[in-house]
């Protein structure tokens, strides 16, 4: 069955021109973007979307980053599409991610690590809603 999810290319990654390459690999494995656009977090923004982490002693470091810069968010489509993404990104510290990952190539530390990818199909439908409302 086909099933969605939802990738950020984070600041990172879009001040290391590595969205065509991330995007590139994405396309390869199968995935089919549906929506894409640049935009950035505010503050708030990145407090929402990122609020199952709250009081978490990296969190406002999270928000500190994730809204420093551009960021590109995109809506994929393909059978299985939340655990193959995951897979594909590899582990959340990018010195620890496996050889051959988005975040072991793109990315450089267990903040700083290129992407994000949804955790499970609820969430990736509520986070594609986050970004691009509910008309897809
Ligand atoms: P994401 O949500 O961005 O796809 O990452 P994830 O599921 O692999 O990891 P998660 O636990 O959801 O953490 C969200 C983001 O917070 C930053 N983080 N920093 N300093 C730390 O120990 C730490 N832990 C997490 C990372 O940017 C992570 O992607
Ligand atoms: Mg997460």
């Amino acid at each position: 069955m086909p099933e969605r999810t939802l990738l950020i290319i984070k600041p990172d990654a879009v001040s290391r021109n590595a969205i065509g390459d991330i995007l590139k690999r994405v396309e390869d494995k199968g995935f089919k973007i549906q929506q894409m656009r640049m935009t950035r977090f505010t503050r708030e923004e990145a407090t929402r979307f990122y609020a199952v982490h709250e009081g978490q002693p990296f969190f406002d470091g999270l928000i500190d980053f994730m809204s420093s810069g551009p960021v590109v968010p995109a809506a994929l489509e393909r059978d299985d599409a939340v655990s193959i993404l995951r897979e594909i990104i590899g582990v959340t510290d990018s010195a620890k991610a496996a050889e051959g990952t988005i975040r072991r190539e793109f990315g450089t530390t267990v903040q700083r690590n290129a992407v994000h990818a949804s955790d499970s199909p609820e969430t990736a439908e509520d986070e594609i809603a986050f970004f691009f409302g509910d008309s897809t």
